[in-house]
């Protein structure tokens, strides 16, 4: 135990000292404590245990002096007191088992000169290997011993030594007096091993001696496997991705086709209702009118009032069921052509709905393939009666920009507006009509985009390249 300044610290056999035990501790005039133990008598420097309290140094350094350095026996006894004097002349004295022993430490020369190192010879599986400087060992290298010794023959048996293998260890390793370093498992790669060494007095000779190893690496463990090993998983991914890319194209080509078919059989059905309506129910409900009339004029009172009712009625039906028939396919748009039938369904959604409705349509005669226009029709129909149905908006802006192979539509409301992203990730809380406006934008060749947030109104602004339009 070392106590300075109110600090106690506990300094034993695994921090330097010889041993755990003492018989006695007596100090000399040159900075040493001779201590008495069961194996001798061992000497420590008193800087070193200060330095090691103070954390200076890992360890402290301990010389045993026993019968070949002149003791009789080695045992200091621990019987009686004292255990150990020094006289007036700094003498120590320790009593043994052998008798007194004397130590007089101004005889004692004190050696500063530090142990040449050297490697003496290494062994892989207990088999020598040539090592000058350098050694090489195979892939998977066990159980290397490297010998090494210092030499001097001043106090030879209480050298120390310390090792260290640097790019694997990160500390040195303390071996005593041993004099052979092990290393049961080596990695591949390239090792400096290192070995300083102490004489009796504690100088460390801080060059020491080096010996660089070179570990090879497994076939598996060179950088060209790896590369190889890398560079094929890499393609497997490419490959894996190329192929999900490719089902995920055709998946998205089969679905645009079942949508153009839907559409198209959807469109040549509503075609067919509308002659239908037209040709059929259209006759008679005209027949009907026709005869109520005749009725009106030949008829006097109650009868009269009746007939005029039928009349009536039959002039509702008529004008309900031209509105069904032209919703189902407007006719104008045979008749009169795009640009003037979208004219016509802003100017008629603007009245029914009493909304400001600004529009500007550039002439599209021949902008589209015939049988495609109804796309672009049903695209606009359906902005204006999501409009109506939902923005509660009191102005509304159709305008349509032809400007050489490109025609740009832009529908623009000031009404509630919405987040349409949530629409598309959520199609449950909408119904078809956007879907169906992208599938006929798809058909035509375009791109559409639509900027809304709640608040700010709503803008649907697409993108034709008429070239793509003609051959979709
Ligand atoms: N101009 C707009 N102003 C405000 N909200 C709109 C506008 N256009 C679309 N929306 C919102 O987007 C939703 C989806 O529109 P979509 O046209 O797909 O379906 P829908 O109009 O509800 O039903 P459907 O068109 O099938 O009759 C609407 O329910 C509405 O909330
Ligand atoms: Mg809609």
């Amino acid at each position: 135990m070392r106590i300075a300044h109110g600090t106690l610290t506990s300094i034993g056999a695994p921090d330097g000292l010889f041993v755990n035990d003492a018989t006695a501790i007596l100090e000399d005039t040159h900075g040493y404590f001779w201590i008495g133990c069961q194996l001798g008598i061992y000497r420590v420097k008193r800087q070193d245990l200060n330095d090691f309290a103070r954390h200076r140094i890992p360890r402290v350094n301990s010389t045993i002096f026993g019968t070949t350095d002149g003791l009789n026996a080695p045992n200091c006894t621990g019987h009686g007191q004292p255990h150990g004097v020094r006289d007036k002349d700094g003498v120590l004295w320790f009593p043994t088992q052998g008798g007194l022993a004397k130590i007089d430490p101004r005889i004692l020369d004190f050696n500063s000169q530090p142990p040449p190192v050297v490697i003496e010879g290494c062994a892989l599986e207990q088999r020598s290997v040539p090592c000058e400087k350098h050694v090489t060992l195979p892939a998977g290298a066990n159980n290397l011993e490297i010998r090494y010794t210092a030499l001097s023959l001043i106090w030879s048996h209480q050298i120390i030594f310390r090792y260290r293998l640097i790019g694997l260890d990160h500390s040195w390793t303390e071996a005593g007096n041993r004099r052979t370093a092990y290393f049961s498992h080596l990695p591949p790669g390239n090792f400096r091993f290192s070995v300083l060494a102490a004489n009796s007095d504690g100088i460390w000779n801080m060059v020491g001696e080096q010996l660089s190893i070179t570990v090879l690496p497994h076939s598996y463990q060179t950088l060209w496997f790896q590369v190889l090993v890398a560079s094929l998983i890499l393609s497997l991914f490419s490959l894996a991705w190329r192929m999900r890319t490719i089902r995920f194209d055709r998946q998205q080509a089969l679905r645009q086709a079942f949508a153009q078919q839907v559409i198209a059989s959807q469109e040549a059905e509503r075609k067919r209702i509308a002659a239908e309506l037209h040709d059929s129910l259209g006759q008679h409900l005209s027949v009907i009118k026709n005869t109520a009339l005749l009725l009106w004029n030949k008829s006097a009172g109650g009868e009269h009032n009746e007939a005029e009712c039928i009349a009536g009625e039959a002039s509702q039906a008529i004008s309900e069921m031209r509105q069904i028939s032209y919703n189902l396919r407007p006719y104008q748009l045979d008749l009169l052509g795009l640009t003037k039938a979208l004219e016509e369904l802003a100017r008629r959604t603007g009245e029914a709905a009493h909304l400001q409705m600004d529009v500007a349509i550039d002439d599209l005669s021949s902008a589209f393939a015939k049988e495609k226009e109804i796309h672009f029709y049903r695209i606009v129909q359906e902005c204006l009666n999501n409009i109506v149905k939902h923005s509660r908006a009191t102005v509304a802006r159709v305008l349509v920009q032809r400007s050489g192979s490109t025609v740009l539509l832009l529908i623009r409301d000031n009404g509630t507006g919405f987040l349409p992203n949530k629409m598309e990730s959520d199609p449950a809380k909408g119904g078809f009509g956007l879907l169906g406006i992208r599938e006929r934008v798809h058909l035509l060749g375009g791109i559409s985009k639509i900027h809304s947030t709640p608040g700010t109104g709503t803008v649907v602004s697409i993108e034709f390249h008429l070239e793509a339009a003609g051959k979709a």
